[in-house]
């Protein structure tokens, strides 16, 4: 068994799409929000999985919040910490601490439009494609190695709500997939900071991981 924390900010609904995967070999063994009136932690509790707060507000610095947050992970023995709509600036020091078994997801194609107002920073910039992007956390935000992507279509007459929404569905596919290949001891990263994934299947239409050729 693969223990697996989920951290959270909100909604918590990659989260919710991680839980409902059922991944076998996986548990989850904590969700954690830095918000105490984060939507998703009552799921989380309603499926017998502990939520906890650790409250940033409470923290008189980063390094102290990291470090209570760090502490209350550990707890749970880890092989994975998922970053799921966790929207906290994270140390290098933290971010160190857990190299290699920590991934965010974030919504837009990295490297474009990372940080915040990502969809309406894209309908902005008039591209015709958006999409999703699972990656190993570095520290630099929204920077890290990536491990999976999904492309969506912009529409004439998407908003950010349509897009963001359009995204979100495929957000829901490829989180699970890649915890899925971390806990089946197939995706790591390498010592030199490149992703590795070792028999990559087919996916189904939708995902957009080009087969690596020659
Ligand atoms: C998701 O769209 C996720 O990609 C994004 O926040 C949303 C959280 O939704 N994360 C980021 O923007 C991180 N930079 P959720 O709470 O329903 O999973």
């Amino acid at each position: 068994m693969k223990n697996i924390v989920i951290l959270i900010s909100g909604r918590g609904s990659n989260m919710e799409a991680i839980v409902r995967a059922q991944i076998p070999g996986a548990k989850i063994a904590a969700v954690i929000s830095n918000r105490p009136d984060a939507a998703g932690l009552a799921f989380a509790a309603s499926h017998g999985i502990a939520a906890q707060v650790v409250d940033h507000k409470a923290y008189p610095s980063r390094e102290a919040f990291d470090a209570a947050l760090a502490e209350t992970i550990d707890a749970h023995q880890p092989d994975l910490v998922v970053l799921a709509g966790f929207m906290r600036v994270l140390t290098d020091g933290f971010v160190g601490r857990y190299n290699g078994r920590l991934l965010n997801i974030h919504p837009s194609l990295l490297p474009s439009f990372p940080g915040l107002h990502t969809h309406q920073r894209a309908l902005e910039a008039g591209v015709r494609v958006a999409g999703t992007t699972v990656h190993f956390v570095t520290p630099t935000l929204d920077c890290g190695p990536i491990v999976i992507q999904a492309v969506v279509p912009v529409l004439d007459g998407d908003d950010e709500a349509a897009l963001a929404a359009r995204v979100l569905v495929q957000e829901h596919r490829i989180y699970p997939q890649a915890v899925r290949w971390f806990v089946e001891d197939r995706l790591s990263l390498t010592a030199d900071g490149k992703v590795r994934v070792t028999d990559e299947p087919a996916g189904p239409a939708g995902w957009t991981v080009p087969p690596v050729e020659g």
